[in-house]
């Protein structure tokens, strides 16, 4: 087997054949998946067959492992490992989508001080139909904004909390617990990627305000953007397999979960995020 990067006939996305994850990676194969990593944003690993030590080993190559904030959510074996499903303890369809969240635009921690990196989700059971993620190509974004929206943002910072993440989404409100575990913290509203260099739009669903703006004038110029980013031109979409492994670069998209039959459809993915810098 030799590794190969396929890269998506669209602005972003690759797959990479011609490795089993499950026997780890050498050095070489490492660093042919980072620069395929940052030159593509994401990347889906077709077929792989992974155990939740395997996917946690793999995932920490990349670096820190982060634990989620909800604490009903952290592994028994593995508290790094979130396991995303629609079935209760009994194997059965609940009937209700796991996250809760999930189904806004969002950049994975951005209420952190260091948000995510990468995220890696490994697909144990798919929907036959629905169900698929979808992802916007912050930089892309960036990129196509007029010289003058760019001077506008460039200096300006928005503010992101859990809190305000559960109020947007409309699902359950923040525990006091969860609050002090994740207070708000102020990010850059263009921030820059730390291998490229290439500056992207940093909002979401867990952006309430901006820092230097009065309230409602933030919330609408956060909105605007969130509007530009994830319209037509820079969005894209992938449609789940079973055994598919997919990781994806925070710090110049978002992405949403969508909607499928949790009633009569299963869905179960593995989720392991590595934690990244501060944003500038
Ligand atoms: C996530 O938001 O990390 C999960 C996305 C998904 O379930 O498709």
């Amino acid at each position: 087997m030799k590794l190969e990067i396929r890269p998506k006939s669209d602005s972003i996305g690759a797959e990479v054949v011609g490795i089993d994850l499950a026997n780890g990676m050498d050095d070489g194969e490492f660093d042919a998946i980072l620069d395929a990593f940052h030159a593509h944003h994401v990347l889906v690993f077709p077929g792989q067959s992974l155990t939740q030590g395997q996917q946690v080993a793999f995932s920490r190559r990349f670096g820190e492992l982060e634990w989620h904030v909800h604490r009903e959510f952290r592994g028994e074996e593995f508290p790094e490992l979130h396991t995303l499903t629609n079935l209760d303890a009994d194997g059965r369809p609940t009937g209700i989508h796991p996250g809760e969240g999930a189904l806004e635009w969002h950049s994975d921690k951005s209420y952190m001080p260091r948000p995510s990196m990468a995220t890696m989700l490994h697909a144990l059971e798919v929907p036959s139909e629905g169900g698929d993620t979808y992802f916007a190509d912050l930089h892309a974004a960036y990129d196509a904004l007029t010289g003058e929206m760019k001077a506008r943002i460039d200096p300006l910072h928005a503010v992101h909390s859990w809190e305000a993440s559960r109020i947007n989404a409309g699902v359950t409100l923040a525990t006091e617990e969860e609050k002090a575990d994740a207070p708000p913290v102020t990010h850059p509203l263009a921030r820059t990627h730390p291998a490229s260099g290439r500056k992207a739009i940093y909002v979401g669903n867990h952006a309430s305000h901006v820092e230097e703006l009065p309230l409602e004038e933030g919330r609408a110029l956060i909105r605007e953007l969130m509007e530009f980013a994830t319209g037509p031109d820079f969005t894209t979409s992938h449609e789940w397999r079973k055994g598919d492994l997919v990781m994806w670069d925070n710090r110049g998209l978002l992405h949403r979960a969508s909607l499928y039959d949790t009633v009569n459809e299963v869905r179960v993915l593995h989720r392991t995020v590595v934690r990244g810098d501060v944003p500038v």
